[in-house]
């Protein structure tokens, strides 16, 4: 990479650092929280395979975003920072992935290693993914099942099928119709990236259809892509391989998972009222606003637009009295990143608000469902696991404790934190490193808003 990063190197297992959430006045003000995670992982890879420049503009320059990048640099590409948020990315072509001759690192970040085994799944190159403790414990054989059966090689896997682990990709991948078990973007992305140097047409069938990043962009690279509806909830997209990708410019909108914080922090601190700009409003992205809506939540939509072949909206978001709901499992994909910040929200409604299916939150950054239980245990919200299931029954008045574990997770603790604005007596987390992943302004932002947060 020609640029110094802004941010440290892959956070590793450095001193934890804590911080604590006191009860505070109204928040108010205008925010635009950083570039969409999941488009600023896909346009650095995209870019790396087109043929050509890719000029990116609103690049989260979280932790996870620079270890994909320099993971890019390693496989061939000019990665180049140009400015805030605005990087170009000289990609190497088709057939063009160089053998990289270190480890790539990728952090904490389960979607640049995931997607980034599928970009070398169809390239005649060995390389050997790693990440911190945290992704070193997060399966991945839900890709390696599927990208053996392309024709890669896994060369070196630790126990379970877990990091670090080595992979032979394929000079000549086979093109594949897979039916993912799990309800996964990264699945489906890591099998289309390998399904772009493969003959023929890689299908991915969804039972419930997840985050479409991947689609778009590979439309928006120059390749042939069908998208079509499958089931009630689920959809087919057909990938024709073979075609040359072209680098392309990407505007990237501002993350609706970061969004969600200072949303629901205005929605439970009296008396606020918060404008968030340009949010990403991908109907596979936008659960949690449908689910706080029901909750009686006061989210104006301003100015939609379409930016970069994405909605994008402004939302006003004001201080609401918030009744429990149950939110179906049929949601959970839309809002897969956000029920941390839900049950908090959930929390301070009256009533029990019933959130279904999380089966897949056991596998995230940490155990979300089992930290997000401990948490509000912590903070006296009385709660229930039931199987898959959480159960908050909220109240009027959350008194707040901690330090809340937060795991290597920084949903966890940008959660716990929002909680501790609202609470009775602040609430303290054990660990706010990990934020940078993500959401590196949080800290400032929340306080520009006023917050009241010590670290
Ligand atoms: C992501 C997909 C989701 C999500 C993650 C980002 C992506 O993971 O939790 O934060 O960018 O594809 P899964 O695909 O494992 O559900």
């Amino acid at each position: 990479m020609s640029s110094a990063s802004p941010a440290s190197a892959a956070h590793g297992e450095g001193a934890p650092v804590p911080a604590t959430a006191l009860p505070c006045g109204p928040l108010t003000g205008r925010v635009r929280v950083p570039g969409d995670k999941s488009v600023s992982h896909r346009a650095l890879i995209f870019g790396l395979f087109a043929e050509g420049v890719t000029e990116i503009t609103g690049l989260l320059e979280g932790e996870d975003v620079l270890n994909t990048a320099k993971a890019c640099a390693a496989l061939g590409a000019k990665v180049e920072r140009l400015g805030e948020g605005h990087w170009r990315v000289t990609g190497v072509g088709r057939h063009g992935l160089s053998q990289p001759d270190a480890t790539l690192d990728f952090g904490n970040s389960g979607t640049g290693v995931r997607l980034m085994m599928g970009a070398v799944a169809g390239q005649p190159v060995t390389a050997t993914f790693d990440g911190d403790a945290s992704l070193r414990r997060r399966p991945m054989r839900r890709v390696l099942d599927p990208l053996r059966q392309m024709g890669v090689e896994v060369l070196a896997e630790a126990e379970g099928g877990r990091l670090p682990l080595t992979l032979k990709g394929s000079i000549a991948p086979s093109p594949l119709t897979y039916e993912s078990p799990v309800p996964s973007a990264q699945v489906k992305s890591a099998v289309l990236l390998a399904g772009i140097g493969a003959p023929g047409s890689t299908v991915v069938i969804e039972r419930e259809a997840t985050r479409d990043h991947t689609e778009r962009l590979l439309a928006h690279f120059g390749a042939q892509v069908r998208v079509e509806p499958h089931g009630p909830h689920g959809r087919r997209v057909t990938l024709e391989g073979g075609a040359q990708l072209k680098g392309a410019p990407v505007a990237v909108p501002a993350d609706p998972s970061s969004a969600a914080f200072p949303l629901v922090a205005a929605l439970i601190v009296p008396g606020s009222q918060v404008i968030l700009a340009d949010v990403m409003m991908n109907d596979l992205r936008t659960g949690l606003i449908a689910t706080l809506k029901e909750m009686g939540a006061a989210i104006e939509t301003l100015a939609t637009r379409t930016e970069g072949g994405e909605s994008v909206a402004d939302l006003k978001v004001s201080h609401s009295r918030l009744k429990g709901i149950e939110v179906p499992a049929h949601r959970a994909p839309a809002m897969i990143d956000e029920y941390p910040v839900l049950a908090v929200a959930a929390a301070f409604a009256e009533g029990e608000t019933v959130m279904r299916g999380l089966s897949e939150l056991r596998v995230k950054e940490s155990d979300r469902l089992a930290a997000v239980a401990q948490g509000l245990e912590m903070c006296g919200v009385s709660h229930e696991v039931r199987g898959d299931d959480l159960i908050v029954r909220g109240a009027a008045a959350v008194r707040g404790g901690g330090p809340v574990a937060t795991h290597m997770d920084h949903r966890i603790a940008m959660a716990f934190l929002v909680m501790g604005l609202a609470s009775q007596d602040g609430v303290s987390v054990d660990d706010v490193a990990f934020i940078a992943t993500s959401f590196p302004s949080f800290l400032p932002m929340m306080r520009a808003l006023g917050a009241e947060i010590r670290a």
